[in-house]
């Protein structure tokens, strides 16, 4: 099931899989995080969160119109490939589109390339080196 939830619920997940739980819970915050428009999705699987991500309104620059960065996606690794993720994004996707967004962006981890184009985002970015994580490329995905 998918829920709107807190950034303080976001934090313990965003830390074990996206900083490999290095960090303090307050050094997962991302400056947007608590921006008037951002919000934070979880999947629960029974009780369990297992996959999460965060939305803030948030422009790329030379494309037009209203936007969202994608942040912070992360499935637990056990829970990895059983489509929460696909589903996640999938329910960003529509509620965003209900509230006239036009596009959603995120920087991505080259990892995670073939994950967002199979939600349907596409690469705008030549390749680029995020400092401690590694190769990325920008990727866009217009929503209407
Ligand atoms: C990227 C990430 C968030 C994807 O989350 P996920 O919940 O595993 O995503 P999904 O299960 O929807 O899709 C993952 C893969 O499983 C496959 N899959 C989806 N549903 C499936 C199912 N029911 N059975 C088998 N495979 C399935 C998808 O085809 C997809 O393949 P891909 O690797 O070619 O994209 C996850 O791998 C992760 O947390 N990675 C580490 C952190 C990270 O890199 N985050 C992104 C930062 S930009």
């Amino acid at each position: 099931m998918i829920k709107f939830i807190t950034v303080g619920d976001v934090l313990p997940l965003r830390n074990e899989v996206l900083r490999e739980g290095k960090l303090t819970l307050n050094e997962c915050r991302f400056p947007n995080d608590d921006d008037e428009g951002a919000f934070h999705l979880g999947y629960y699987k029974d009780e369990e969160l297992a996959c999460i991500a965060s939305f803030h309104p948030m422009g790329y620059e030379g494309f037009e119109g209203k936007a969202y960065q994608l942040r912070g996606m992360a499935t637990t690794e056990k829970d990895r490939g059983k489509g929460f993720g696909n589903m996640l994004v999938n329910f960003a996707i529509t509620y965003l589109r209900g509230q006239k967004v036009n596009y959603i962006w995120c920087n991505a981890r080259k990892k995670a390339v073939p994950f967002y184009l199979g939600v349907g985002f596409e690469i705008i970015s030549p390749e680029f080196k995020v400092p401690g994580i590694g190769p990325h490329h920008v990727m866009y995905v217009k929503i209407q």
